[in-house]
């Protein structure tokens, strides 16, 4: 349930937050296909070199073959809620060819000194360097059971908590662990 501030009406809060109302206005196209999303983390992490050199990032998963397109108001009529998941479906199904597979490669920008790092809603110029981090690459879904049982006991944890990798001053990030924590405690106790 939505808490009332102000005078509790959503067009206030829109007003008191430029940040929220633009992420609301913002054209949200629906994508022909998952494997042709580019996936920006909005989260500053820390990659923390041998030496002890602390370099903020964010992460962007960014598909090999070019984006894909999105969908227009009439491409959309007739297709069912499912349609992105049907079509991953159908991609991976029963075939080893590479056209199957799902590739994407995972990049990182890299924030120069004074860029804001602890707040997901300020953009760093789009000028700041992109450095290649990896390839990633999905050929496959899991079975029906297996799937069942995966998505009543992951829980998603934003914070990596692996050696070098830190989490930035990013206040979501925390606030995010704790949520999904209590979150996916429940999904595994139902
Ligand atoms: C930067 C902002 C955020 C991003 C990028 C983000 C992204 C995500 C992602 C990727 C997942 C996992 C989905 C999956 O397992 O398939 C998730 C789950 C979830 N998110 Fe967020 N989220 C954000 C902010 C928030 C906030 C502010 C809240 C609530 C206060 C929230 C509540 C949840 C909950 C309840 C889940 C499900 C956790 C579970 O049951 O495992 N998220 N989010």
């Amino acid at each position: 349930m939505l808490r009332a501030i102000g005078d509790g009406s959503i067009g206030e809060f829109l007003q008191q937050n430029p940040s929220a109302k633009r992420f609301v206005e913002a054209p949200k196209p629906s994508p022909a296909s998952f494997a042709g999303q580019e996936f920006w983390g909005v989260n500053a992490f820390v990659l923390v070199g041998g030496g002890g050199e602390r370099t903020a990032v964010r992460y962007r998963v960014v598909p090999v073959a070019g984006a894909g397109g999105t969908l227009g108001e009439g491409e959309l009529e007739g297709k069912k809620e499912t349609y992105l998941f049907d079509e991953l479906e159908a991609r991976f199904a029963g075939s080893s060819s590479s056209s199957s597979k799902m590739s994407f490669n995972l990049r990182a920008q890299i924030a120069e000194a004074g860029d804001v790092t602890d707040d997901a809603t300020v953009l760093w110029p789009e000028e700041r360097k992109v450095v290649e981090l990896g390839l990633i690459e999905l050929d496959s879904m899991l079975g029906e059971e297996e799937s069942a049982e995966m998505q009543k006991r992951v829980i998603f944890d934003p914070i990596p908590r692996v050696e070098g990798v830190e989490a930035s001053e990013d206040p979501l990030l925390e606030m995010r662990a704790g949520v999904y924590l209590v979150s996916g405690r429940g999904r595994r106790a139902a």
